[in-house]
């Protein structure tokens, strides 16, 4: 099963320029997990971190008792091959066939036989729905099938973890249904932890086990889905929401006046506009039929039934609901 990841107080800067401070998370092994946040709030430099190739100056970031921030560069190199990486353009080599990219961590990493990789890279190719498009070339097939094969090539090596930065980036709404499936199916059959991160709103809505939000330097709350998906603070229920009322702006951050003149606004239209209705929690996605149940899903059934003592009543009535025999968690 997949291995948890333990991000204590981590800060990172550029220069003068704070990205996030103080951040700490436990990615639950085996679990789907997503982060949310407005562009340029520093989710891609939350990755790298994750996988040490960007330092933070404070903090740690805890694996198998290596620290990918602080522990030796061998440590470090040892560790990281126990991640799988889909970068937000998929990253193909143009130039080479979809079964070559996918074969390329193979052939560079281990020295195992061309008979070996080709059975390895067409397991993989067949769980991410690419049989038969193997031989193209990176410009020959749909933006959807170039995220797919970016998938595959990060599956090669085995991953424990595997992190997804905006793999719907591009994709339209079917494609990025699709992809939500397979990001699910996948999860059924590795049982890798998971983190994705993305601003699709879907994604966030059907896919993880857990979620949270990077915004203003911050990350604002990180927990089971339900607590963010019903939560009242502001930025969290505006993001949500995708609405323009709340605290992010054009720019990430409103300022003070723009806030207080709508909020103005708003109390003249008696509220209506910033009280957002009481949103339901559609069902978390399932498995394909004829795929394992998540071993992630169980372990986080008992560990959220465990912490339900801590978390807010909508939270809590939200994941009694789908935890109800009548409900689409029945399976597990
Ligand atoms: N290597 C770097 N050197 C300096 N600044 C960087 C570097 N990488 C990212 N940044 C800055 O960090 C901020 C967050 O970037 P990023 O993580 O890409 O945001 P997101 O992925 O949430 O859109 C941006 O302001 C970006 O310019
Ligand atoms: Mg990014």
């Amino acid at each position: 099963m997949g291995i948890e990841v333990v991000v204590e107080g981590l800060t990172k800067s550029f220069g003068k320029q704070n990205i996030w401070q103080d951040v700490s998370l436990t990615l639950p092994a085996g679990e789907v997990s997503v982060m949310l946040g407005p562009s340029g709030t520093g989710k891609t430099v939350f990755l790298k971190s994750i996988i040490g190739l960007l330092k933070p100056e404070q903090g740690r970031v805890l694996i198998n008792g290596v620290d990918m921030v602080n522990s030796s560069e061998r440590d470090i190199m040892e560790t990281r091959k126990l991640f799988g990486l889909m970068f937000q353009d998929g990253a193909l080599f143009g130039s080479m066939s979809l079964f070559d990219n996918i074969a390329f961590p193979l052939r560079e990493h281990t020295r195992k036989k061309e008979s070996e990789i080709r059975r390895t890279v067409m397991e993989r190719i067949d769980i991410v729905g690419l049989l038969g498009a193997e031989g193209k070339l990176p410009g020959e097939i749909s933006g959807g099938m170039r995220k797919r094969a970016g998938l595959a090539r990060a599956l090669v090596l085995d991953p424990q973890i595997i992190l997804c930065d905006e793999p719907d980036s591009g994709l339209d709404p079917v494609r990025t249904a699709y992809l939500s499936q397979l990001l699910i199916d996948l999860n059924a059959q590795i049982d890798a932890t998971m983190l994705i991160v993305t601003h699709n709103l879907d994604i966030a809505a059907t896919v993880p086990d857990n979620m949270g939000m990077l915004f203003c330097r911050n990350l604002v709350t990180f927990g089971p889905r339900e607590v963010l998906l019903t939560s009242d603070t502001p930025v969290v229920s505006q993001f949500l929401a995708g609405r323009r009322e709340g605290p992010i702006g054009m720019s990430e951050e409103k300022d003070a006046a723009t806030l207080a003149a709508e909020q103005q606004l708003s109390d003249s239209l008696g509220g209506a506009r910033t009280v957002a209705a009481p949103r339901t929690v559609v069902p978390q996605l399932e498995p394909s039929p004829g795929l394992p149940v998540r071993q992630g899903a169980l372990r986080r059934r008992e560990r959220v039934m465990a912490m339900m003592g801590q978390l807010p009543e909508a939270a809590r009535t939200a994941i009694l609901n789908s935890y109800a025999p009548a409900a689409g968690g029945a399976r597990a």
